[in-house]
């Protein structure tokens, strides 16, 4: 029979063996971790996804809970997703049409957002940042997708930024008349050389002067490269991975790694399946490869994370939304990350470019802004007014026969299929 006494030994002995053991499982070090260094993500489409399923009416929209999306409050802060840059993105179809009107349009629908929860705040500089992470908020920071959205107009550029635009990439899938896409989806603007043009040097050099991030995710790799010869700031690709791991011409080749690295910038990896694995499915493992090989070409302090949540349809087993970035730092951890490594590839490395990019801004006080503007042969759009020659188009009353085309539900509804198919493929 045991005595009391044994028995408390016992107990103690039992109870005190997770003090020994004491290793803490990858699991809680990650979640750790990240409540030290919340994320900062580089690219998510969370206003796409309201504009497809709510027409950006965000009365309709909880915040806290939007089942038709990836990305809500909730899981942002389960992800511990502490800054999260939105991407205005408006359908390479409006190049050359509204695309400056549906761009203003998804700006107003960010900070429609951002201001409507208490717990997001719209931030336009680092310091902005850092002070809405002391105060336990989620930053949104405004990230222009795709060049067409300026119209090729340095002004429209200045004007954005005016609104608290931060970030631009230079191509969506499409080409612009001054930058060169890395898919040829679209037919337009075609070129051999050239990626990035007179014109297009002169968008970067105006964004350096300004403070907004030049973004290379959708380039063609000419572009990036000669974007990386010519800005005078660090650049960043938000949202794309290794071409090494899965080549997929959205993913970025070695010897284009070692040219970011050589400028200071960061590539943030993209979760998306395809540009993982290369195939339909992908896991957490597939994505840690990407990092793996990552740093082992550049290094921890090149490397941010750029989900692309809601702006592609099929994502990692257990890494399906926003609330499961803790399982990628987990995985990362199980791999030998170190802490530093990890805080890096969190938010530091990113708040290190951000910095970077606004002390280029602060050190260019003496340039005026460009008064650089493209040529017009090098646009040929029929739609701009041309104010050497003005036309003023008549417009016919409706007795007169003009006709107004409703267009009907179904029709709209395919629209919107169009649109997400067009997503980020
Ligand atoms: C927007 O949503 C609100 C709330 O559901 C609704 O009352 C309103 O009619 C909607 N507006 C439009 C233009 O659909
Ligand atoms: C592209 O550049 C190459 C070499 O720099 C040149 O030979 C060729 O003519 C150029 N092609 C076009 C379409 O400009
Ligand atoms: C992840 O998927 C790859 C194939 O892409 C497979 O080889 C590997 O075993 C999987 N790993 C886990 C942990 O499921
Ligand atoms: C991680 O490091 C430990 C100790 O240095 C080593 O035993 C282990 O094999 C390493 N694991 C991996 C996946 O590199
Ligand atoms: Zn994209």
């Amino acid at each position: 029979m045991l005595s009391s006494w044994s028995v408390m030994c016992l107990w103690i002995l039992l109870t005190s063996i997770p003090l020994f053991t004491s290793a803490k499982s990858e699991k809680e070090r990650a979640l750790e971790l990240m409540k030290d260094s919340p994320l900062i993500d580089g690219h998510n489409d969370l206003p796409l996804k309201i504009t497809i399923h709510y027409r950006n009416n965000l009365s309709r929209v909880d915040l806290y809970n939007i089942n038709e999306a990836a990305t809500d409050i909730s899981r942002l802060k389960t992800g511990h997703v502490q800054t999260q840059m939105f991407a205005v993105y408006v359908l390479c179809g409006a190049q050359g049409k509204d695309a400056v009107r549906l761009t203003l349009e998804q700006i107003d629908l960010v900070k429609r957002m951002c201001n409507k929860a208490q717990d997001l705040e719209l931030v336009k500089s680092y310091d902005d940042l850092i002070s809405s992470s002391m105060k336990h908020k989620i930053a949104c920071l405004i990230s222009i997708e795709g060049g067409h959205s300026i119209d090729s107009s340095l002004a429209v550029l200045r004007m954005f930024y005016d609104l608290g635009v931060r970030s631009m990439s230079l191509t969506h899938n499409c080409n612009t008349p001054w930058a060169e896409a890395a898919t040829d989806l679209y037919n337009v603007f075609q070129r051999e050389n050239n990626s990035l043009t007179q014109f297009g040097k002169a968008v970067v050099e105006e964004m350096n002067r300004l403070g907004m991030i030049v973004d290379l995710s959708h380039s063609s790799w000419e572009t990036a490269s000669a974007t990386l010869k010519h800005s005078r700031a660090p650049v960043i690709f938000s949202h794309s991975s290794s071409h090494s791991i899965c080549n997929h011409k959205r993913n970025v080749p070695d010897w284009l790694l070692r040219e970011l690295k050589k400028k200071n910038g960061l590539i943030m990896v993209n979760l998306y399946s395809k540009f993982i694995s290369c195939g339909k499915e992908a896991n957490i493992s597939d994505v840690a490869d990407h990092f793996d090989h990552i740093r082992k070409i550049i290094g921890a302090k090149s490397i941010g994370i750029g989900g692309d949540f809601d702006g592609a349809d099929s994502f990692p087993q257990g890494l399906k939304d926003v609330s499961k970035y803790p399982a990628l730092i987990e995985e990362l951890l199980k791999r030998n990350w170190s802490k530093e490594d990890l805080s890096g590839v969190l938010r530091e490395n990113f708040l290190r470019v951000f910095k970077e990019v606004e002390n280029v801004r602060d050190s260019s006080t003496k340039q005026t802004p460009s008064e650089e503007q493209i040529p017009p042969k090098e646009i040929h759009n029929s739609c701009r007014l041309d104010l050497e020659n003005p036309i003023i188009p008549v417009v016919r009353s409706s007795t007169s026969g003009a006709r107004f085309i409703v267009p009907s539900l179904p029709l709209i509804s395919s629209l919107l299929v169009l649109y997400s198919l067009f997503m980020n493929k």
